[in-house]
C-alpha cells in the first residue's frame, strides 16, 4: 500500500535506511510525485541549496542517466549526502579526483585506461576459476565455524579478494582495504566513530606506494596499468591513487550488500532457495541487484534549465536518480515486491540507468554474486538465520552490517 510522502520529507536521512527501504513512500512517489522536491539541510547533507529534485520512475531515472548533454556528475559530484558536520566545499572538491564524480573529456579520458580488457565480460571470465576456487574456499571455512556473521564470514569475501587481484593490493592488506572503505562510506552511522577524510588520505598514500612500487615492478594488474598510463601522461599520478580508492569503495561495500540482501531475500522465501539450489538460474544475480539495489540514489546536476514531467528545473539544481524506487516501478516489473530469481528480462537500474557512468564492474559483481550463491548451495546447502540482522545508517546506500547465520 502506498504512503503519502509529506512535504519536508528528506529521503536521504539515514534514519530511513537504518529501519529499512521505504517501498511504501516509493510507491506513493511514483504514482503522486515523481519528480518530489526533497529538502535538505547543509547540516545534514553538507549542501547548501536547500535540496534536489527527487526522480523515482524508472523511466526518469533512465532518462537523465543516459542524456549526452544537461547533466554534471562534477559540479556537486554523484553523492547525494555528505556528513554536513565534518565535510565542506573543500572536502567535495576532493571528492572530484574519482570518476564517478568526473565529467567528460576528463571522465572519458580516465575510464578509457581501463575500461577495455580488464571489466568486459571476457576480462572478468579470464578470472571466472580462481574466484569460484575462492568462493568455495570461504565458504568451506565458514563452514568449519559453525555459524558466524554471514556478512563478514562470507559477503565480504569474494568482493575483497576480486578486487585485491583485480588491482594487485597483496591479499594480506585486504582487511585494512575493508576497514578503511567502511570508513569511508560509514559517516553516518554512529558505530563507526572514524573521519572518512583521514580514511581516504590513507588509500590514497596507498596507492601512491603502490603505484611506485609497479612503476619499478611490472604485474599483469590494473595499478601496473595505470602507471603506464601516468607514464604517457593520460593519467595524472594523482588519478591514478583516486582510482585506486574508488575502486577499493565502489567494488566492496555495494557486493557484498547484494550478496546479504540476497541470502536474506532466500531466507524469507524459503521455497525459491531449494529451487535456486536445484536449477541454479542464470537470471539469479540479477534480481539480487534488483531487490536488494545498494546503491539506492546518486546524483545530477542541471548544467541547463530542463524540465521533466513536466517539472521545471533549474540550471545548477541537483536531480537525485532513486535507483531503489525505479527497480520497484509496477510499469516495468510485474510483481515488483516479489523476489523473482527467474525474472527476465529485468532491466534494473541497480547498476545505474545507462549511460557514461554505467557501472563497470557490473559483469565482475554478477560473476561474484553468482559464484558465492554456488558454493553456498553446495557447501552449506541448510544455512539458517540465527537472530536478527544490523543495518548500516546511510543516506543512499542499501547496507547490512551484521547478519548472524548457522552454517549447515
Ligand atoms: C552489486 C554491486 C554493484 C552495484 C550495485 C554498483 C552500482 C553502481 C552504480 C549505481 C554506479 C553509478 C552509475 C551512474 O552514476 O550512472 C556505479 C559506478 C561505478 N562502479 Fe559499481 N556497482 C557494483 C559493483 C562494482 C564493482 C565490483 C566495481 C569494481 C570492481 C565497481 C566499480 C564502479 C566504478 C569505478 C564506477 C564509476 C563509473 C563511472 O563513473 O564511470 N562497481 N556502480
Amino acid at each position: 500500500m502506498p504512503v503519502p510522502v509529506p512535504e519536508g520529507y528528506d529521503l536521504t536521512n539515514p534514519d530511513i535506511y537504518a529501519a529499512g527501504v521505504p517501498l511504501a513512500e516509493f510507491a506513493w512517489l511514483r504514482r503522486s510525485a515523481p519528480v518530489f522536491w526533497n529538502s535538505q539541510t547543509v547540516e545534514d547533507s553538507s549542501f547548501d541549496d536547500g535540496g534536489l529534485w527527487v526522480l523515482s520512475r524508472h523511466a526518469d531515472v533512465k532518462a537523465v542517466s543516459c542524456a549526452r548533454t544537461g547533466w554534471s556528475s562534477q559540479e556537486n559530484t554523484a553523492i547525494v549526502k555528505f556528513d554536513g558536520k565534518t565535510v565542506g566545499y573543500q572536502e567535495r572538491e576532493i571528492q572530484k579526483g574519482m570518476m564517478l564524480n568526473m565529467d567528460e573529456p576528463r571522465h572519458t579520458r580516465v575510464r578509457g585506461v581501463v575500461s577495455r580488457g580488464v571489466f568486459t565480460p571476457r576480462g572478468v571470465a579470464r578470472l571466472e576459476d580462481a574466484l569460484r576456487e575462492r568462493a568455495n574456499r570461504i565458504v568451506l571455512e565458514a563452514r568449519d565455524k559453525g555459524s558466524g556473521d554471514f556478512v563478514t564470514d562470507i559477503a565480504c569475501e569474494l568482493p575483497l579478494q576480486a578486487i585485491a587481484d583485480l588491482v594487485g593490493f597483496p591479499q594480506e592488506d585486504r582487511k585494512q582495504i575493508f576497514n578503511w572503505s567502511n570508513e569511508m562510506m560509514a559517516y553516518d552511522d554512529p558505530d563507526f566513530d572514524v573521519d572518512p577524510a583521514l580514511a581516504a588520505a590513507q588509500i590514497l598514500v596507498y596507492a601512491a606506494d603502490m603505484g611506485e612500487d609497479r612503476q619499478r615492478n611490472p604485474r599483469e594488474d590494473i595499478v601496473t596499468r595505470l602507471v603506464a598510463a601516468a607514464d604517457d601522461e593520460v593519467v595524472s599520478s594523482e588519478e591514478f591513487a583516486f582510482f585506486v580508492l574508488l575502486l577499493a569503495v565502489a567494488g566492496n561495500e555495494t557486493t557484498r550488500n547484494a550478496i546479504s540482501h540476497g541470502m536474506q531475500a532466500f531466507f524469507d522465501n524459503p521455497e525459491l532457495w531449494e529451487r535456486y539450489k536445484a536449477e541454479r538460474p542464470a537470471t539469479m544475480p540479477d534480481e539480487v541487484v534488483r531487490y536488494g539495489t545498494p546503491v539506492q540514489m546518486f546524483q545530477r546536476t542541471a548544467t541547463e534549465d530542463a524540465e521533466i514531467g513536466g517539472q521545471k528545473i533549474e540550471r545548477g539544481q541537483r536531480v537525485g536518480l532513486l535507483y531503489g524506487s525505479a527497480n520497484y516501478d509496477e510499469d516495468v516489473f510485474d510483481d515488483p515486491e516479489r523476489f523473482d530469481i527467474f525474472r527476465d528480462p529485468n532491466p534494473h537500474v541497480g547498476f545505474g540507468g545507462g549511460g557514461a557512468h554505467f557501472c563497470p564492474g557490473s559483469h565482475l559483481a554478477k560473476l561474484e554474486i553468482d559464484l558465492m550463491f554456488n558454493a553456498i548451495a553446495d557447501h552449506i546447502p541448510d544455512i539458517a538465520p540465527d537472530g536478527p540482522q544490523r543495518r548500516l545508517r546511510s543516506g543512499w546506500l542499501n547496507g547490512i552490517k551484521a547478519m548472524p547465520v548457522t552454517y549447515r
